[in-house]
């Protein structure tokens, strides 16, 4: 990619509920790259001790909370997380293993820029077991997609795609595991390709701008 980085650097908000390797892969690429043109500047989460809180404040980056249980219902939740959120001003959301929908009150927030990775090559399996649901259909092939999010589960324009073998004896971690090792090296490219303004929406169609 030759497009020179913005200044200053695009705002990303990371939202997790589990261990965060992928929130890992996005803040070593920031570090390792000096014209990544994104730093996180904010990680939330539906869950107290996910992981990735951790790995954040490892960093030295802010932390928001929200569970769902604290909240009388969805709405007020994604209000309070929104909340939390904006006050950080990020111009990105990216999700990052984060198992909550959101809907369209929160995405308006961000229009085209909260970014999704999801373990399967979309449309296939959709929803939270896609790794499950690919081994029991009997698929020789998976794989991951980063995404745009809308208001349909896992369902965005498409940023990029990779394709990752099943092995004859995967079970679900063997197999989810390779699927991140993808998603690691696939998710910081989109975010970063998103920061850089090098993508163009078409219809549903992401299309790079060169
Ligand atoms: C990733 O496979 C992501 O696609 C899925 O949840 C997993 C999160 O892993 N939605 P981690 O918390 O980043 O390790």
């Amino acid at each position: 990619m030759t497009s020179s980085p913005p200044t200053p650097p695009v705002r990303l908000a990371v939202l997790v509920s589990g261990s965060g390797t992928n929130l890992q892969a996005l803040l070593d690429a920031s570090t390792a790259d000096p014209d990544f043109g994104g730093e996180v500047v904010v990680v939330g989460s539906d869950r107290p001790g996910a992981g990735g809180l951790d790995r954040a404040r490892a960093a030295g980056i802010a932390t928001v909370v929200q569970p769902l249980a604290s909240h009388p219902d969805r709405p007020t939740w994604e209000a309070a997380l929104r909340a939390d959120l904006t006050a950080h001003r990020p111009d990105v959301v990216v999700l990052a293993g984060f198992m909550r929908l959101l809907s369209g009150a929160f995405l308006a927030g961000w229009p085209d820029r909260v970014v999704n990775t999801h373990p399967s090559l979309l449309p296939a399996f959709r929803g939270a077991h896609a790794v499950r649901e690919a081994l029991a259909y009997g698929v020789t092939v998976t794989g991951c997609t980063v995404h745009l999010v809308d208001e349909e589960v896992d369902h965005g324009p498409i940023i990029a795609q990779e394709a990752v073998p099943v092995h004859p004896h995967d079970d679900e971690v063997s197999l989810h595991e390779r699927i991140k090792a993808v998603e690691h090296r696939l998710l910081p490219a989109g975010v970063r390709a998103l920061c850089h303004d090098e993508l163009e929406l078409v219809g549903r169609h992401v299309r790079r701008r060169t």
